[in-house]
């Protein structure tokens, strides 16, 4: 194994145009003399493999390396349990300065009941704001509530692929498409690390069900996973550098994903250079010492005090057992180095050495309250709004002036609003749940270690609207009683259903259809389905405010005129519902996945409970590819999400961009009489030659104009975003011939313009 590992290529690559002749000298001149400093103190360091350059982070971490004992060593390559404050922990060590190192979960926020930490929206909703600035603020404001915590690891940023939309952790991720979950999650990762704490990336790889997810097996291929969940991977890792990436519980072809040596070694630590930490996911993650550390794995979480005895009565691989491998010679020495050393340096590059995680700060509530709200009214998708009769208006955004009375009936709407489950959760920030819930038995296990009730937060959307529409008479129901609401709906100018969904790690969803008492009766005891139909017959001005982890099928949709789709909304869910729901704000949220009709127009019809290899049939043509490789029709297409005002995209063009790349200027007009966002969307078309599916999403840009205001927009579109992977020779290639670009505002906007050009 090489003592040198390679830095992560450059954070972007930036547009060959901007770069000068004159400014290019010096840079090479520079460049030049500091090769020569890396390669002398590369040989000082005594790393010979010639790569590049220890910064000051790798020469620290390698003093340091020389001054840990073989049990200092092991120390720091697991964890040592369950731990009561968080999801696990490593020990420091004192006498060198190294700080204890507490791992918490922060997919949504930080998981950490009594620290009055922010519930964010979930990160499905992150995408649907398809902002990189937003999701900078969001790994920014995790980033400073772990620090003020005392926290150094977030175990945050999960992008696995919506492969499949009934995975109960769809909410924790960033929807369908490697391109935009990728450039994401690595704004998001670097914001928080800018804070002075790692980041972690999860799942290595193919993690796309819960279903079995201890032993599933994903049968997938080389290109197929180059091109989707490990771009998605790729991007995050070049462009964030997160300091950890956790591997998966699942297998990939066979082995376990923290055993393969293909996914750890060659696609992350050689093709990606790497430099971090990979550690494992929580239990049964690892099988075998020698196969996990052989492969590449740096850390096993939760770890255990005792190999022989393990947390969650689950036996572990990476304290005696690892040991006594580096002892007689099965793991090699180097290999336990490469372990401390990439942790180290992490730890360095970081901050956390210089700054260790101190005693407990008040957290600003104020702040994360407010970002909450923001990201919550800009991930909101207005699936729908028709005119509930010929010749009126469509019916949002409500007009206070024309309501009476209006009644709102379900899901809570009275209390707060839901969220996702699992290790994602974040608890509520008093601690006090709204909604109360009784647990249902179970039998214990690593199968069971989640809660079965959902988590509300008390934003309840009614007070919202009421403090919105003073002199409007308010009614709720529960939803209980689908003929009462009906009733009550009658009377009523106006009617809003709320439905919801509740998701969670370790439980697949068995059908997108709302969940009912058959499906959910813990959380959603009466059917859903049935009060949205009695309800909206009985008042053509129904609207339908949905809280749900991932897509919906909506056999009911030709009923109701207007959806709002508002994913786990977060701490301020209801006031944010309410803001979109008036107009405060105007809807600018697209899908990040695709919503089919059903799911026999999914690629796997059914998510076997028997079957453990999941093979991936459907190769490249995952998600939007999948139904536009079909002709099927979607509910809601990739990308789409209505406003309150109108776009029109014109005079589209093209010209050179950098290297093989693609630079597109169009004018993108808001045709409408208030102020709205745009998220205009560039969807490229791959000559018939590269065999890839009609389109992939290749750039966007979130574009805020004024009532009447136009504006040119340019979009750039790197050359690897036209790439295929090449399997023959192992790498990116971009196919030579004709490329069509569209731009519009969803993957399938009837009006979006388009362009070719040649490469
Ligand atoms: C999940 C991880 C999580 C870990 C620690 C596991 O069950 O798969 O995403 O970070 O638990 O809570």
């Amino acid at each position: 194994m090489s003592c040198c590992v390679r830095p992560p290529a450059p954070a972007s690559v930036r547009p060959a145009a901007a770069l000068t002749p004159a400014s290019v000298a010096p840079a090479l001149t520079t460049r030049r003399r500091r090769g020569a400093a890396v390669l002398l103190a590369a040989l000082l360091a005594g790393c010979t493999s010639g790569g590049p350059p220890p910064d000051p982070s790798e020469r620290r971490a390698r003093e340091l390396l020389t001054q840990l004992s073989l049990d200092e060593k092991i120390q720091l390559v697991h964890g040592v349990g369950e731990v009561p404050e968080g999801a696990g922990l490593i020990p420091g060590i004192p006498r060198l300065g190294i700080p204890d190192l507490r791992y918490v979960d922060s997919a949504s926020g930080i998981n950490l009941a009594g620290s009055g930490a922010t519930p964010l929206p979930a990160p499905i909703a992150l995408a649907a704001t398809w902002d990189a600035d937003l999701a900078e603020a969001y790994g920014r404001l995790i980033g400073q509530e772990l620090r003020a915590l005392g926290i150094a690891v977030g175990l945050g940023t999960g992008i696995n692929l919506a492969r499949e939309p009934r995975n109960g952790r769809t909410f924790e991720y960033m929807g369908e498409d490697p391109v935009l979950a990728g450039v994401l999650a690595a704004r998001r990762t670097a914001a928080t690390q800018q804070e002075q704490v790692v980041a972690t990336i999860k799942h290595l790889g193919f993690n796309h069900q819960e279903t079995r997810r201890f032993s599933s097996n994903s049968v997938v291929d080389e290109r197929t996973m180059r091109e989707l969940e490990l771009l998605a991977f790729e991007i995050a890792v070049k462009e964030g550098r997160p300091g950890n990436v956790m591997c998966a519980y699942n297998l990939v072809n066979g082995l376990k994903s923290c055993e393969s040596p293909y996914l750890i070694e060659t696609v992350l630590k050689q093709d990606w250079g790497y430099p971090g930490v990979v550690q494992s996911d929580w239990v049964l993650a690892v099988t075998d010492t020698e196969r996990a550390a052989l492969a590449g794995l740096d850390e096993e979480q939760p770890g255990s005090l005792n190999d022989f005895v393990g947390s969650y009565g689950v036996q572990t691989f990476f304290n005696q057992r690892l040991k006594a491998a580096v002892q007689d010679g099965r793991v090699p020495a180097d290999r336990l180095d490469d372990m401390v050393l990439r942790k180290l340096r992490t730890l360095y590059r970081i901050g956390l050495m210089d700054r260790p995680p101190g005693p407990r700060q008040p957290i600003d509530r104020e702040a994360g309250h407010r970002l909450a709200h923001q990201i919550a009214t800009e991930a909101m998708v207005l699936l729908k709004n028709d005119a509930p009769a010929a010749g009126s208006t469509p019916l949002l955004p409500l007009q206070p002036a024309a309501l009476r009375s209006v009644l709102v009936v379900g899901a809570h709407a009275d209390a707060g609003v839901i969220s996702g489950g699992g290790s994602a959760r974040v608890p509520p920030p008093d601690g006090i749940d709204p909604v109360p819930c009784t647990e249902p038995e179970r039998q214990p296990g690593p199968e069971a270690l989640f809660r079965a009730c959902a988590t509300y937060y008390p934003s309840a959307p009614l007070h919202a609207l009421r403090e919105r529409l003073p002199q409007a008479q308010l009614r709720y129901l529960d939803g209980r009683n689908a003929a009462a609401a009906a009733e009550a709906a009658a009377a009523a100018d106006l009617a809003i259903v709320f439905a919801s969904q509740w998701t969670s790690e370790q439980v697949d969803l068995a059908s997108l259809a709302l969940p009912g008492p058959t499906t959910d009766p813990t959380n959603h005891p009466y059917d859903q389905e049935a009060l949205i139909r009695a309800v909206a017959a009985r008042n053509p001005r129904t609207v339908l405010v949905l809280q749900t982890g991932t897509a919906l099928t909506m056999p009911w949709l030709d009923a109701v005129p207007a959806v709002l789709q508002a994913w786990y909304p977060g701490v301020k869910g209801g006031e944010a519902i309410a803001d979109v729901l008036l107009g405060a704000v105007n809807p600018s949220g697209k899908l990040p996945l695709t919503f089919p009709r059903g799911e026999s127009d999914l690629p796997q019809p059914v998510i076997s409970s028997t079957e453990l290899d999941v093979v991936y049939r459907e190769g490249l043509a995952m998600g939007y590819r999948w139904f536009d490789s079909r002709g099927l029709t979607p509910l809601f297409p990739f990308g789409h999400g209505l406003s309150y005002t109108q776009f029109a995209y014109s005079g589209l063009s093209a010209a050179a961009y950098g290297r093989g790349g693609v630079e597109l200027r169009f004018t993108l007009a808001n045709t409408g009489a208030r102020e709205g966002a745009e998220v205009a969307q560039v969807y490229a078309s791959l000559p018939a030659s590269a065999g890839e599916p009609p389109q992939r999403l290749v750039g966007w840009q979130k574009v805020k104009l004024a009532a009447g205001e136009r504006r040119e927009v340019v979009i750039r579109i790197p050359r690897e975003r036209l790439a295929i992977w090449d399997t023959g020779a192992h790498r990116w290639r971009v196919p030579s011939g004709s490329y069509t670009l569209r731009v519009g505002g969803s993957s399938r906007d009837a009006g979006a313009q388009s362009t070719t050009v040649r490469r």
